[in-house]
């Protein structure tokens, strides 16, 4: 089955726009597992300009299912992973004045210090997942690294398809494809994610290579209109419906 990861940083986003309490990302995680969410995911960006260390404490706390918990590379957020000890760690790259998480991690550049990075997380228990984009060299990297998992970007798949530029589109739906039929290859997991909507998220879900997809952004937005039990619902059903399409293909 291709599990959902719920991401509820822009909760987060949304309560520290004034400051104080409300609303709960923790809340939100509870009611996304209700809504069937097969995982929670959470950010703790080096800014903590939405997820913050209480909310990571209280999620582990809280939560039934299992945490991706997303990172940067940096000795903080290892202590902090280390500590808490979250089913997956994502590492991802991280600049302060990026809005979102643009591109995927540069692991072929970094190889060494990653190894050495990651290698205490693996000891720890967590699954260690690598967010890059659908490129080769990066997807060898990262397998190389012992990482067990990678998270292909689906931010480029996205956009073009946000602008019309449905060539493009199409050519890095291909590359996703590709790229994922290479990864598994390898015997790695294989993740997808960032920017998915209700409109591009069923060619990825019919990936077969494709375990898990993590989404956030979307759904959060669409729970102010339908409510979160509907968001989740809703893309669960477009998910499990491109799924069995390609299974009975
Ligand atoms: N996967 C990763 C690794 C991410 O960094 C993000 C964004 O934080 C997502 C998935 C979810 O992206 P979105 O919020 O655009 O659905």
């Amino acid at each position: 089955m291709l599990r959902l990861g719920v991401n509820i940083d822009h909760v987060a986003t949304v309560r520290n726009a004034r400051g104080g309490a409300y609303p709960d990302p923790v809340r939100a995680a509870k009611l996304a597992e209700a809504a069937g969410a097969d995982g929670i995911t959470a950010h703790l960006r080096e800014d903590r300009r939405h997820i913050m260390d209480a909310d990571i404490d209280a999620l582990m706390e809280a939560l039934t299912v299992p945490l991706n918990f997303e990172m940067a590379a940096t000795d903080e957020m290892q202590q902090i992973a280390l500590r808490h000890k979250p089913h997956a760690v994502c590492i991802v790259p991280e600049k302060r004045e990026e809005k979102t998480t643009e591109g995927g991690l540069e692991v072929a550049r970094e190889e060494n210090r990653l190894a050495h990075y990651i290698a205490p997380l693996r000891d720890a228990g967590c699954r260690v997942s690598i967010f890059i984009a659908a490129d080769r060299p990066q997807i060898e990297a990262a397998h190389r690294i012992g990482a067990q998992v990678i998270e292909l970007h689906t931010g480029a798949y996205c956009d073009f398809h946000a602008e019309g530029k449905f060539a493009e589109r199409d050519a890095e739906l291909a590359r996703l494809t590709k790229m994922a039929s290479f990864a598994h290859g390898l015997g790695l997991e294989v993740h997808a994610g960032h920017g998915l909507t209700y409109d591009t998220v069923q060619p990825v879900a019919s990936l077969p290579e494709i375990k898990e997809l993590n989404i956030g952004h979307f759904l959060m937005g669409e729970a102010l209109f339908v409510g979160m039990d509907a968001s989740i619902k809703e893309m669960r059903r477009l998910m499990d419906l491109a799924r069995a399409d390609q299974q009975s293909a």
